[in-house]
């Protein structure tokens, strides 16, 4: 039976895990989890849980997407049967196609893709355990794990969502990091990413509607904790570094 939706996601000022508007969920960065892959990295946004394990520059399969002057970064977004409250069915189905298509996209931008023509760059993105938010901690540990892999790039890729909820009398409240509650029931959600050095913006998706004020409130929010994310992506790699030159 579907679940009603509640009567309000914040109330107060507070959402209904307790957290205020412009919080993001504990976040947990770490890399090198992998033994068997280039490069690796696992990101916790709350119960959202995703590994990004990333293999090459190698040849690349089938031959005809081989470009002659680039290597192609080819992501694969997985969310495992196990990873949702129902049972997921294995496989890709339409949304992980879509997904994998558009977090591809963005990986390229970050890559110096001309370094490596004729090879494919492969990122596995798998989530482990899914509370909304899968595809923007995906961007994360992906952007890690190429890191972790060595690969040159022009920057990081920093990724978080936002999100439009519902107080108690049905006015809309901008809010950063949506869980599963406010994905299900809220007004509007983003997906977000950036390269923070460049200040590009890379990947921006939208379900739902925002008025222009509010997505820049939003935005700004967001941009807030991609300081923070960004700082934990730059912590996690150097952790390792250090720890393998001792
Ligand atoms: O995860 P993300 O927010 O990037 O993508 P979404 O398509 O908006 O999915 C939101 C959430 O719905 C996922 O993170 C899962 O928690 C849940 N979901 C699910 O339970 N079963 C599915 N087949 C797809 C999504």
């Amino acid at each position: 039976m579907a679940e009603e939706r509640p009567k309000y996601l914040i109330k107060a000022g507070k959402r209904l895990d307790g957290r205020k508007p412009g919080d993001a969920r504990p976040m947990k960065i770490e890399t090198g989890v992998i033994e068997n892959a280039e490069g690796s990295a696992m990101v916790e946004f709350g119960k959202t849980k995703v590994v990004a394990a990333v293999y090459g520059p190698r040849d690349i399969h089938p031959k005809h997407m081989m470009r002659s002057n680039r290597t192609l970064v080819r992501a694969r977004y997985d969310m495992l049967p196990f990873s949702v409250e129902d049972r997921k069915r294995p496989g890709p189905g339409r949304r992980e196609r879509e997904i994998s298509k558009v977090l591809s996209e963005t990986l390229n931008t970050a890559v110096f893709v001309e370094k490596f023509p004729r090879t494919a760059i492969d990122v596995f993105i798998s989530v482990i355990q899914a509370d909304a938010s899968t595809r923007v901690a995906g961007l994360n540990a992906a952007s890690v794990a190429m890191a972790d892999a060595g690969l040159p790039m022009r920057d990081l890729v920093v990724s978080t969502s936002f999100g439009k909820i519902h107080d108690e009398k049905g006015k809309g409240h901008m809010v950063v990091d949506v869980f599963k509650p406010e994905d299900n029931w809220g007004m509007a959600d983003i997906a977000y990413a950036k390269l923070p050095n460049l200040d590009k913006y890379v990947l921006l998706q939208m379900d739902g509607n925002v008025t222009k004020d509010e997505f820049f409130k939003g935005l700004e929010m967001a941009d807030k904790s991609l300081d923070d994310i960004y700082k934990a992506q730059v912590a996690a790699l150097k952790k390792k570094y250090m720890e393998g030159s001792k």
